[in-house]
């Protein structure tokens, strides 16, 4: 029997990426020529995202933060409606503010791993209809085009579209998110519209960081759930797992070719679902585990470690290096993200142990944020973010996530965290 002393540090592979993950409307502020800007102008969304976090101006104090931490990496995106306010009038001005963000984490030695779509577009584009048109991929190609042209030196790995599953979810079949339409339909299309755009993304980046001897790692960022059923006797109960895993997990994927336009996957791991049904019916529905008294987040979400092990042992068929781009609680309490971190960071390690090649690790987030449409209440910071003041600092997560990968593993230390209300050190 492999009898293994586990009080031996967990040591993550040599070069293992530690970053943290933002996106540009959640942080930057003041981004009014996008949809959702619009939509909280109208009060179709019932937050306004206003200055968010004002990273737009403090983006240098804010990257001082990834340094203290340790970090190696960092994941955030550009915002298309900066870029092209208006369809075909590109805005240098807002290029040349991009590039000195870039350059900034350059200099600091940071890893950049940079995302394209992250649910937001440009009103013109919303106007056009977005992703609706087929016609309209080309919109966003072009985009695509320039910022490779003008950003791609820095770029380490591309993310191409941040969830596509989330966004027509949202956006198309609960019609929570712009453009607030609930059409299956519409959301189907939007979905295959996504595949294109992402299969044509994948071939640009390529030939345009090519014609410049440069190099490029381009991927998406998927949000993978781990679907358990409570019936494992009833073969239709499995049936719906592994629908909703083949469909929610890896349906994109399989539509757009797998290896052929994916240099890495990008796996975004919350929680775990579990689906019920009431029996006669065929209606399956999400278990409500609210009467369950279990440990959740903020916002209700299941706190379950084992299911980043779950997934990640999963998407190990496809040989490719996996980077977890994003992962993470809303919470005020943070000794529960002490304990979130290093549960969930320790399932990676076994499900490395187990075979999966995972190279990074991406915690969302940086900064406390916009939380789309729940607005600032949710706080997934490692860095707490004063919203009147702007002032920033670093939580006790933050400080444990920068021992993490100081170390580059899991001192056993660290699993004292996993008790409740444990500080290091006392
Ligand atoms: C999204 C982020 C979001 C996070 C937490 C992900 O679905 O990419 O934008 O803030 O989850 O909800």
């Amino acid at each position: 029997m492999n009898n293994v002393h586990h009080h031996h540090t967990h040591y993550f592979p040599k070069g293992f990426l530690w970053g943290t993950a933002t996106s540009a409307h959640q942080v930057e502020g003041s981004n009014y020529n996008n949809d959702w800007w619009q939509a909280e102008e109208q009060s179709k969304i019932k937050f306004k995202s206003g200055k968010a976090c004002d990273h737009y101006h403090n983006f240098k104090e804010d990257f001082e933060f990834i340094e203290k931490m340790n970090n190696n990496a960092h994941r955030l995106s550009v915002e298309w409606s900066r870029i092209e306010p208006r369809e075909g009038e590109w805005n240098l001005h807002e290029l040349e503010h991009y590039r000195k963000v870039l350059k900034d984490l350059k200099k600091r030695k940071i890893k950049i791993m940079l995302t394209l779509h992250h649910f937001t577009n440009p009103i013109w584009f919303a106007k056009k209809g977005g992703f609706e048109k087929f016609g309209n991929v080309r919109y966003f190609l072009k985009y695509v085009r320039i910022v490779t042209q003008h950003l791609g030196e820095y770029v380490d790995y591309w993310i191409t579209i941040n969830e596509p599953g989330v966004y027509i979810y949202q956006s198309y079949e609960i019609g929570v998110w712009p453009p607030f339409k609930k059409s299956m339909y519409l959301a189907l299309k939007v979905y295959l519209n996504l595949v294109k755009a992402h299969k044509r993304a994948y071939k640009i980046i390529h030939h345009e960081v090519k014609a410049k001897n440069e190099f490029a790692l381009v991927g998406i960022s998927q949000n993978v759930l781990s679907f358990a059923t409570y019936r494992k006797h009833s073969l239709i109960n499995n049936i719906a797992v592994w629908l909703s895993v083949t469909v929610s997990n890896h349906g994109f994927y399989i539509l757009t070719g797998k290896q052929k336009t994916h240099d890495f996957l990008g796996l975004n791991y919350y929680f775990r679902i579990r689906l019920t049904r009431t029996i006669g019916t065929a209606k399956f529905e999400i278990d409500d585990i609210s009467t369950q008294e279990r440990e959740t987040s903020d916002i209700g979400w299941e706190i379950y470690p084992h299911g980043m092990f779950d997934v990640l042992m999963d998407f190990r068929d496809y040989k490719l290096p996996i980077f977890i781009t994003e992962n993470g609680i809303a919470t005020t309490n943070d000794d529960k993200r002490m304990r979130f971190i290093v549960a969930h960071l320790n399932e990676i390690y076994h499900a490395i142990k187990g075979g999966s090649n995972v190279m990074g690790y991406f915690h969302w987030s940086l900064l406390d944020n916009y939380e789309w449409h729940l607005g600032f209440a949710p706080r997934f910071g490692l860095v707490e973010v004063n919203f009147k003041t702007f002032t920033r600092k670093l939580k006790g997560s933050g400080k444990i996530y920068s021992e993490i990968a100081k170390t580059n593993g899991l001192e056993h230390k660290m699993f004292r965290l996993l008790g409740h209300e444990a500080k290091i050190g006392k």
